[in-house]
């Protein structure tokens, strides 16, 4: 299937780890344009049912031409609110559930969410447009000491120290207030790496901090193994180093507590016939479990 404004990574993968039962009750805690969710749904029979989350009001739009079908309910929330949505859906029990981590293409492309380095719009990133913390708060209010740990802790920036204090010289002139102006300061704060722009981490942790992504992803995954029934899947797909570090560890601390069977021992790579045709995929990599016994 051809899917225009975002390209769902690894779904071979993703719908090996899930095992999609017939007349599961599958979540897709991060639904964004539907890519997966139209995957696991082609699986599914009558009785089959799809519960497809996200906190972005745009995706679920773009997700709702996609998913046009009964099976599917979508809803607008996040990981942290799981057990509380399925709960007044009155589902007690799911057969899986798919978290595909980050931000999507359709944020990505939208100059006006402020994401990309190269939008002359305000520094925004919010996936939810309704709350009330953005990157212009972040990037404008933050101490130095709170910047540098930011940029060290979730962008694993080496150059953290330098940028946050850059930033801050910066800042006793003017506000910094378009993505562009921020991305030009930190190209003249650190040298070029590669191919990459020199800003990705920088801006990265700026959306992690924003969207409060790893305080999210804990909360999510603890409320999922709950949620799963016995032999229930859990998908994991993340694009940094610092969640997936998260992501294993919780699947450890799972396993050791006899609740989680870990069936990827290392995380799953994209191949690189996908990372040639999608290069975002690039960075992913995939952790999946089985839940073993019923809490
Ligand atoms: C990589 S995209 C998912 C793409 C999707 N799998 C597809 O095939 O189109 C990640 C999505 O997760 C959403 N998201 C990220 N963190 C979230 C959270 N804590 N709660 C709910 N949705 C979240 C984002 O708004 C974004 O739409």
């Amino acid at each position: 299937m051809d899917y225009k404004i975002h390209t769902p990574v690894m779904v071979n993968e993703v719908l090996q780890i899930l095992n999609i039962k017939e007349d599961g009750v599958y979540v897709d805690a991060t639904v964004g344009c539907g890519g997966h969710a139209m995957e696991i749904l082609k699986r599914l029979g009558e009785r089959g049912r799809i519960i497809g989350l996200d906190r972005d009001d745009a995706a679920l739009d773009c997700a709702k031409e996609l998913l046009n079908d009964y099976r599917v309910a979508l809803v607008k929330s996040k990981f942290s609110e799981l057990k509380e949505v399925l709960l007044e859906k009155g589902i007690e029990k799911i057969d899986g559930i798919l978290f595909d981590l980050g931000v999507s293409m359709l944020q990505l492309r939208d100059f006006s969410r402020g994401f990309s380095f190269y939008s002359d719009e305000l520094l925004d990133m919010r996936m939810d447009r309704e709350t009330s913390m953005t990157a212009w708060e972040v990037v404008n209010r933050y101490p130095q000491h709170k910047l540098e740990q930011i940029f060290r802790d979730y962008g694993d920036e080496p150059f953290a120290r330098k940028v946050a204090r850059e930033i801050v010289r910066y800042r006793h002139k003017k506000t910094i207030d378009t993505c562009k102006e921020l991305a030009e300061l930190i190209r003249k704060s650190i040298p070029r790496r590669g191919k990459t722009h020199p800003a990705t981490q920088i801006f990265q942790a700026i959306r992690i901090e924003v969207n409060k992504e790893f305080e999210e992803l804990k909360e999510g995954l603890s409320q999922a193994i709950e949620l799963l029934s016995k032999d229930g899947r859990i998908c994991v797909i993340s694009y940094h180093s610092g969640e997936d570090r998260m992501v294993k560890n919780f699947f450890r601390e799972e396993e050791a507590k006899g609740m989680l069977r870990i069936i990827t021992k290392k995380p799953l790579l994209p191949t690189l016939e996908e990372v040639t045709r999608n290069p975002s995929s690039r960075s992913a990599r995939l952790r999946g479990g089985q839940k073993l016994c019923l809490n």
